[in-house]
């Protein structure tokens, strides 16, 4: 098992990676200190691991709630009736939240748990790769709105993140494969060396080698705590997780969710983003090339799909939310593991990148 502190100004945490950490009694002994637990998880994921969970737990939990699955559910509907349910288990300021399960899960338990009497413990125990080396470290925990994506959200660390690299077993391809998407994007904005070895063990960490899985997983969260820990509230560096994202979201609310997954949306944005940093001169096309070659090869998608027009994207970024005071922030390559905010991108350089072909 491998730990990893997380070191914020709200306060510090470990992170744990390893095999059937969910059954180890120790870490939850160590963690619940005999405190009530109420778990939270969703229909796909408790027929897995819940019983695992409930065995290495010293007594029985307070509480439970098996949700819906899906990004649909993560709404305020959903928020309400996990603080219910708290409520009816007569939960308390002692009470500690696990929540069980993939992104969704985490930002929805941790958001209840971020408003539940202003604030009780959680535990996160990420269940897919995009959680466990994203979503599951940082402390965003939100909850969608109509108008958009985690809308409604606070920052509300965890206690402690139980990451369980045997789960990823029952997750499928394509989950499995947006996940990896989020972990070459470390490599690619901070960590050339990373970025080597990912290119040396695609193949091991495609077929889900527990080593190579274990290491993959580790020095994410690694360079995620480090960005947080630099900018917990997202006021400058933190941004750079943001590379290949402004275009994510853009296919993402193009294509209304439907077809893309957002880790499939980011690979495709990640290559765009090289794309454009070739344009600008900022690097050459061998960033780009090394890029999509690592991509494809983990089975994601590189090419913006040919239905979708290009000025569409365009039109989509220019409302993205994150890009503050009309201000068209970007972040770009100098080359791989090298990742900085670029300001002032003009729109006719946007449009160019993504009218032009691939680098041969
Ligand atoms: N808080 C953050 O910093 C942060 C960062 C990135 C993403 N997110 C959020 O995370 C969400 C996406 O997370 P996600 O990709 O994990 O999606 P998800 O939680 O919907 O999980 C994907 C699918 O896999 C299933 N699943 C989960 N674990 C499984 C397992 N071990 N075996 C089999 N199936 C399993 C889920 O039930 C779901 O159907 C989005 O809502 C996004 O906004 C939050
Ligand atoms: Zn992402």
């Amino acid at each position: 098992m491998i730990s990893i502190d997380v070191n914020t100004a709200s306060g510090g945490y470990p992170v744990y990676i390893g095999e059937n950490l969910i059954s180890s009694t120790v870490l939850w002994q160590r963690h619940l200190q005999r405190r009530p637990a109420f778990i939270v998880s969703n229909e796909v994921v408790a027929p897995h691991y819940l019983q695992h969970l409930l065995q290495a737990l010293d007594g029985e939990p307070c509480g439970q709630l098996i949700l819906p699955d899906g990004e649909q559910h993560k709404t305020t509907g959903i928020w309400r009736l996990i603080i219910d349910r708290l409520v009816q288990a007569n939960a308390t300021r002692d009470t500690v939240i696990i929540a069980l399960g993939g992104g969704v899960i985490g930002d929805l338990a941790g958001f209840a748990a971020s408003t539940y009497m202003r604030g009780i413990d959680v535990i996160q125990v990420p269940t897919t790769l995009l959680a466990q080396v994203d979503a599951s470290v940082g402390g965003k925990t939100a909850v969608n709105h109509q108008a958009g994506k985690n809308l409604i959200g606070a920052f509300h660390q965890p206690t402690a993140v139980i990451a369980d690299i045997n789960t990823l077993n029952t997750l499928n391809e394509r989950e499995y494969g947006a996940g990896l998407a989020e972990v070459v994007k470390y490599g690619a904005i901070r960590d050339a060396a990373f970025f080597d070895w990912l290119d040396n063990n695609a193949k091991l960490l495609g077929s889900r080698i527990p080593d190579a899985v274990l290491q993959a997983v580790k020095a994410s969260v690694e360079h995620k705590a480090a960005v947080v820990a630099a900018d917990e509230k997202e006021k400058g560096q933190r941004a750079l997780l943001n590379f290949g994202h402004s275009f994510a979201h853009a296919l993402e609310t193009i294509t209304r969710y439907q077809s893309l997954l957002h880790g499939e949306a980011v690979s495709i944005g990640m290559v765009a983003a090289a794309r454009l940093s070739r344009q600008l001169g900022l690097c050459d096309q061998h960033a780009e090339k090394r890029l999509i070659r690592l991509l494809s090869g983990l089975g994601l998608p590189v090419a913006i799909p040919a239905e979708i027009d290009r000025q569409d994207i365009v039109s989509a970024m220019r409302l993205d939310k994150k890009n503050l005071d009309q201000v068209r922030r970007l972040i770009l390559l100098r080359g791989i593991g090298d990742a900085f905010i670029a300001e002032n991108i003009r729109e006719a350089d946007i449009t160019t990148a993504l009218k032009a072909p691939e680098a041969a």
